[in-house]
């Protein structure tokens, strides 16, 4: 398994992934393709917003695939936090491909999203997840999250937020 970099090689995987998603919005959404004329055009977006302009912060996006190359599951690194982000999004966003699910991915993809926070200097990681996603509350604590105050969002629904120390 490895991180791999979006580019026109993983279009074919990464619109297979989103035709196969079981929500109307993948997550993380740096890859979601609704909206988009063509994959370029969507890479020329995810470039844009990668590099922090307008209202994004930097950010890396990575694609978890396997020895034939087939797309896993996804990973999106924010390098900071806004008043959003420190409050519902977190550093880091991950979401891996249905029927690939409960065979450890997650776990994986976020111990290699902390190995690169290392390398980018983030020392304190946020991670979160809502109330109802016993996955990805397992995924974080087995990475290490502790758990801080949960954050109510506008429509009710309840954030866990969990910090990551490196
Ligand atoms: C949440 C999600 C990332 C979990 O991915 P995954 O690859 O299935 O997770 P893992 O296999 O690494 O499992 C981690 C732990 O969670 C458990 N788990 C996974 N899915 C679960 C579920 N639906 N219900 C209960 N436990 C679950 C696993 O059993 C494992 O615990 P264990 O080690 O005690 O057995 C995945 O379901 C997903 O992509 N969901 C949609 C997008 C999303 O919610 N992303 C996270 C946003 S915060």
């Amino acid at each position: 398994m490895r991180l791999v970099r979006p580019s026109i090689k993983w279009k074919n995987e990464h619109e297979d992934c989103v035709k196969e998603w079981d929500e109307p919005r993948v997550t993380p959404s740096s890859f979601n393709l609704a909206g988009y004329d063509n994959y370029e055009t969507y890479l020329d977006a995810l470039k844009f917003r990668e590099a922090g302009e307008e209202k994004w912060v930097p950010s890396t996006n990575y694609f978890m695939v396997d020895e034939k190359d087939r797309v896993l599951a996804m990973v999106d690194i924010r390098h900071d936090l806004t008043e959003y982000l420190e409050n519902v999004g977190g550093h880091i966003g991950y979401g891996v491909r249905p029927a690939e699910r409960k065979k450890g991915y997650a776990t994986w993809i976020l111990a290699e999203a902390l190995k690169k926070c290392d390398e980018l200097g983030i020392r304190r990681v946020l991670v979160t997840c809502n109330e109802d996603n016993i996955g990805s509350a397992k995924t974080i604590v087995k990475n290490g999250g502790i758990e801080d105050e949960s954050f109510i969002e506008e429509d009710g629904t309840i954030v866990r937020r969990f910090w990551i120390e490196r």
